[in-house]
């Protein structure tokens, strides 16, 4: 199917890229990432804030809640996560990104405590320690070509036990049993690694280009065990 090329980076990370791929494609879509995206009407952000504040709100999925709990927004992008947070009043949310020029726009929000230029891989992330957050948001980034199944090990470690990891997975990526994201999340529950919260399909692009992108799943797993 044809793309129109100011949306085509979306679909030119694909199964296979390596990680200085997705790099070199968010530096270079940078600049018009936001209004590319927005023009297909993209949720991932709006969807992770939305189950991010479900389950600030349950006594039961995180009854610690309150507004000074330490936040990573991974694969922060531009930032938007960051900024809509700090709106509700948190204030201790910290950006991660593999992408220098994404982070570069996110720091113009000036919203983050710390921007952190790194890889979700599963080569360890010097700068971040084991259990150093309560909660760590992942939009549109699960997917792949970007941070592969691989890194969720990684992804889990960042989380102390009894945080939650919250994410938006592309359907595309989820549903197809050889790309390794269901097979991972289930191996890292049969280990008890962390358990499943709360997991619901939705709409991810409103007009998307291309139908292959247009649903995503939605999910919150409490760590257990990082
Ligand atoms: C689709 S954008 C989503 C940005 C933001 N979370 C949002 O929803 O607006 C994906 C982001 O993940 C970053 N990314 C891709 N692969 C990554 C990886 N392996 N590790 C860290 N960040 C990655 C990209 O640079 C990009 O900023």
């Amino acid at each position: 199917m044809a793309v129109a090329p100011n949306n085509k980076a979306i679909l030119e990370v694909i199964t296979n890229s390596a990680l200085k791929d997705a790099k070199k494609t968010f530096d270079d879509w940078a600049k018009t990432y936001e209004e590319d995206t927005h023009k297909l009407g993209y949720k991932g952000h709006v969807l992770c804030v939305e189950a991010f504040n479900k389950a600030m709100r349950s006594k039961d999925i995180f009854p610690e809640a309150n507004k000074d709990i330490k936040i990573l927004d991974a694969g922060a992008g531009t930032g938007i996560i960051g900024e809509m947070l700090v709106q509700q009043g948190y204030r201790n949310i910290d950006a991660l990104d593999i992408s220098e020029e994404m982070l570069n726009l996110a720091k113009q929000r000036n919203v983050y405590k710390r921007y952190i230029c790194a890889a979700l891989s599963d080569v360890p992330i010097d700068d971040i320690q084991t259990g150093e957050y309560d909660v760590t948001l992942c939009a549109g980034t699960i997917v792949y070509g970007q941070a592969k199944p691989i890194a969720l090990d990684e992804c889990v470690r960042h989380v102390r036990p009894g945080g939650l990891f919250i994410f938006s997975i592309r359907a595309d990526s989820f549903d197809p049993v050889e790309l390794g994201y269901r097979t991972k999340f289930e191996e890292m529950e049969k280990a008890g690694r962390w358990s499943l919260v709360n997991r619901e399909q939705r709409e991810l692009y409103t007009h998307p280009h291309d139908e292959s992108i247009r649903n995503c799943y939605l999910i919150t797993y409490k760590v257990l065990n990082n």
